[in-house]
């Protein structure tokens, strides 16, 4: 599983804690994020990311802001992206099995570093379940065109 990462500086210190728990997991990432706390734009932090993940070089996207919110909206305009922002698990279990989300965006302003942990944990294991789901995906997805 290859996971990319990226924030802006409102999550500097959020994103800093998950990359190390996802490494701690040995998993793949990759942090495409901006470093420390000076201001930095979300558009841009969030085209990187769901740029790689359209191109196929991730599975997987993590991106924080300070509400969750910019980044959410900045990668849902790239085509091909889901991006779906969540501040509790059952979202995030739901996004990945109905809405087969690539992208989880999470408000570091919001959401305390545990929360985000479970929420992160639930994204990334749970998986779409396709059948009435896909049709449903596939309606909107052709919004694009
Ligand atoms: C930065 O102040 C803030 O606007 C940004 O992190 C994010 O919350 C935008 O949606």
């Amino acid at each position: 599983m290859r996971i990319v990462i990226s924030n802006d500086h409102a999550a500097t210190f959020l994103k800093d804690e998950m990359l190390t728990y996802l490494k701690e997991k040995n998993l793949n990432v990759t942090d495409l994020g901006s470093k420390g706390e000076k201001s930095a734009d979300y558009p841009e932090y969030a085209l990187a990311a769901a740029k790689g993940i359209v191109a196929g070089e991730y599975d997987f996207g993590i991106l924080f802001c300070g509400t969750g919110a910019g980044m959410c909206m900045a990668a849902n305009k790239v085509k091909g992206i889901r991006a779906v922002m969540c501040s509790e698990p059952y979202t995030a279990r739901l996004a990945r099995e109905h809405n087969n989300a690539q992208i989880l965006c999470i408000g570091a302003r919001v959401v305390g570093s545990e929360l985000a942990k479970m929420i992160i944990d639930t994204f990334l294991s749970s998986e779409f379940e396709g059948g009435r789901h896909a049709t449903r995906v596939n309606q909107f997805m052709t919004y694009e065109n």
